[in-house]
């Protein structure tokens, strides 16, 4: 018998249906509850709101579990590969061997964008963050392939689009970055695999060999499968957003980029080698700026620590920070800011304010330092985080397509003026 909770508002009572899913997380669907009692119900940051039931990803804050597919988040990133978890999340099961033989060329076969891209990323000066390029440049694709814009098209066309998005997304990133150091883009070398071909477009310099070291092309791809999905977090809540107006998946996915920007989200990583190097180069007095975290009069709060979901820990963080142990200790790196991190996490995992707020480094806590040891910009985290990112882009975007899903449209409660008669200028 199907489960209902009973809510009762001015001693008028309404049955609500209960949703279990398989991992028997509850839900009570409000869905009709604005028919039947003209009440809607308010959650500013959607805090606790489910927007979707979505078979992608499986996230327990409290236990610290991630899972894509039913996969463990540890499982894949030690024994799989980030083309194998995006055609994961994509499609819903590991590939056989052919299945992701043929992914792989596929993506091969696409990774070249139009010359004409160069001449948006001309129009860009250098002073522009690589993010703000990407979006751009992710969106211009609805220009070069117009036929993305048919919300009723073919599911091979859809297919493409997969394709071209996950191909194009590396080039679009080097350029990015090359467009911000003022240097000739490089094109996309195929004989390479995907994390080895976007380092040579990076960091390739005209008419000099470079040869992708395989202990970075590694580490990145970890890197990548480890941010591949967190289900309907503020970026993938608003790639299904813009998506559910039917918008093409380019563009749907640009925003998504914009919305991962920001500091509070995918940004932090970026912000938190600024803090480090701040409290490096201020004299290294952790207590310092641990005070100024827990001042309420103070906006400055510790980056990459605190998570809307994990409250416990974040399992992707525990695999980032063994990651770059090995990763530094392999390439012979000694970070100063590796040090103030490790202190930092020490002393504020001990202290009272964040014991009882419950704030753990996040997975953008270690994710930087490792960046940053393998060479990475800091400006280029955040779009590293974007690529890693865009297969559960795709994959929350085709599901929210497939389920036929209405446009999102959140209610609000007004608070402003009562009706008002308008007052002529002269009057006022
Ligand atoms: N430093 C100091 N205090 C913090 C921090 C922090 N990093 N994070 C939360 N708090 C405090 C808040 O001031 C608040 O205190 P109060 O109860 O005394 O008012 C309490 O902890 C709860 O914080 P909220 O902002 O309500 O928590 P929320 O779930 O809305 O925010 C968020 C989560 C945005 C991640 C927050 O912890 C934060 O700003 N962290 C720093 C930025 C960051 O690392 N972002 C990356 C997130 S992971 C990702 O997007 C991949």
């Amino acid at each position: 018998m199907s489960k209902t909770a009973e809510l009762n508002i001015d001693g008028k009572t309404y049955s609500l249906p209960i949703f279990t899913g398989t991992e028997d997380e509850v839900a009570i669907d409000i869905g009709k509850l604005r028919d039947q009692s003209g009440v809607v119900t308010l959650d500013p940051g959607y805090k606790n709101t489910g927007a979707t039931k979505s078979a992608i990803t499986y996230l327990d804050g409290d236990n610290g579990i991630l899972r894509y597919r039913g996969y463990s988040i540890e499982e894949l990133a030690e024994k799989s590969t980030f083309i194998e978890v995006s055609y994961l999340l994509i499609f819903g099961e590991l590939p056989g061997k052919d299945q992701l033989q043929r992914f792989r060329d596929d993506i091969k076969t696409h990774t070249l964008v139009h010359e004409d891209v160069k001449k948006i990323l001309d129009g860009f000066p250098s002073t522009a963050h690589p993010m703000g390029v990407l979006a751009s440049l992710f969106c211009s694709q609805t220009a070069f392939y117009p036929e993305s814009l048919d919300p009723n098209r073919a599911s091979e066309s859809v297919y493409l689009s997969i394709i071209r998005s996950l191909a194009k997304m590396p080039t679009f990133a080097a350029w990015a970055y090359k467009n911000a150091l003022g240097h000739p883009a490089n094109y996309p070398d195929n004989s390479l695999e995907y994390c080895s071909r976007f380092m040579k477009m990076m960091f390739a310099l005209p008419a000099e060999p470079y040869q992708p070291d395989p202990v970075i092309s590694a580490a990145i791809d970890k890197l990548l499968i480890l941010h591949a999905d967190h289900e309907q977090n503020c970026s993938t809540s608003t790639v299904r957003m813009v998506g559910s107006s039917q918008a093409s998946i380019y563009s749907s996915i640009s925003a998504g980029i914009n919305a991962l920007w920001g500091p509070l989200h995918g940004g932090a990583n970026q912000e938190v080698i600024v803090m480090l190097e701040s409290i490096v180069k201020d004299g290294g007095n952790i207590d310092k700026w641990i005070a100024k975290a827990k001042d309420k009069n103070d906006p400055f709060r510790l980056m990459g620590f605190g998570h809307r979901v994990y409250k416990n820990f974040d399992p992707r963080a525990k695999i980032i920070k063994k990651a770059a142990d090995d990763v530094l200790g392999k390439l012979g790196v000694k970070d100063p800011i590796l040090d103030v991190a490790r202190n930092l996490e020490d002393i504020a995992l001990r202290d009272p304010y964040f014991i009882e707020r419950k704030l753990y480094p996040n997975v953008d806590f270690y994710s930087g330092i490792i960046y940053r040891a393998l060479g990475i910009p800091v400006e280029m985290f955040t779009v590293m985080f974007a690529i890693g990112r865009l297969p559960g882009w795709i994959a929350q975007w085709k599901e929210m397509r497939e389920n036929k899903e209405p446009i999102g449209r959140p209610r609000q409660i007004y608070t402003g003026q009562k009706e008002r008669a308008y007052v002529p200028i002269t009057k006022r």
